[in-house]
């Protein structure tokens, strides 16, 4: 029997509030993720499991948490998350506990091993693993040796080339690609934060990052602006080789 591709739904930065209603930057969020899964679920290729990196929340709410898992938790899939600079790690860990969530360590299917890292750094809005997060990742790579790796972390480690996001991006980056330098296995790392699509190589590794489900950035300007690009998301197919299938989805917003 042939190993099957592992096929994901990556989506991000859905900045939920507790608030019926509520409004970031003119788009109902909730309203947003609902018309970005509606749009996925008409794919007659379904996902495996469902990945959300980050910024889950905008409003640091229990509330918002409990929204994510309403929206998500009655899918029969897999929910893969981790937290972003918006969230609130201990809430979202209490308020995603439960049979279809998990919140760190690693999701397991096919021949691939999909590595949740957290890179929250408490009152910074740029990101940080720290010796603790980047000892956790080795340790995973070293557990599942015969696994091709996605790492999946909110804040971008390559530049995007918007001044103003990419100094607020993962602060120890060099010591992130130094680890997976010495690591084949890990074929590709995908983030949220940016809220704009990219794809880029290094060292023979996917860097990708995924529009947001509700309102993006303008790519490659030095300060801040917004882009008139509607919600998106991505498909990932994760191949039995190690390559990686991807392709972005913009859908129209909701009015
Ligand atoms: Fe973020």
């Amino acid at each position: 029997m042939t190993t099957p591709a592992l096929r994901l739904l990556h989506i991000t930065d859905t900045h939920l509030f507790a608030d019926d209603g509520a409004r970031l930057r003119g788009v109902d969020t909730q309203r947003s993720l609902n018309a970005v899964l509606e749009h996925a679920s008409c794919h007659p290729d379904g996902p495996a499991a469902i990945l959300a990196t980050g910024d889950l929340s905008q409003d640091e709410t229990a509330g918002s948490y409990r929204r994510f898992r309403a929206t998500l938790g009655q899918r029969g899939l897999p929910i893969w998350c981790l937290p972003g600079n918006h969230d609130v790690p201990g809430l979202l860990d209490a308020g995603l506990e439960g049979a279809a969530f998990r919140v760190s360590g690693a999701g397991l299917a096919a021949n691939w091993c999909v590595v949740l890292l957290n890179s929250h750094s408490p009152g910074d809005h740029g990101g940080r693993l720290g010796p603790g997060r980047l000892a956790e990742l080795q340790s995973i790579l070293d557990e599942h040796r015969e696994r091709h790796v996605l790492v999946a972390v909110h804040h971008h480690a390559l530049p995007v080339g918007s001044r103003w996001l990419d100094e607020l991006g993962l602060r120890d980056a060099d010591d992130f690609f130094a680890l997976i330098d010495r690591s084949a296995q890990v074929r590709g790392v995908v983030s949220g934060h940016v809220h704009q699509a990219s794809d880029q190589l290094r060292n023979g590794v996917r860097f990708m990052t995924t529009p947001s489900t509700c309102f993006q950035f303008l790519p490659q300007v030095a300060h801040f602006a917004l882009d008139t690009q509607p919600p998106g998301y991505r498909w990932l197919n994760l191949m039995p080789d190690g390559s990686i299938a991807t392709e972005i989805v913009w859908i129209e917003p909701p009015h």
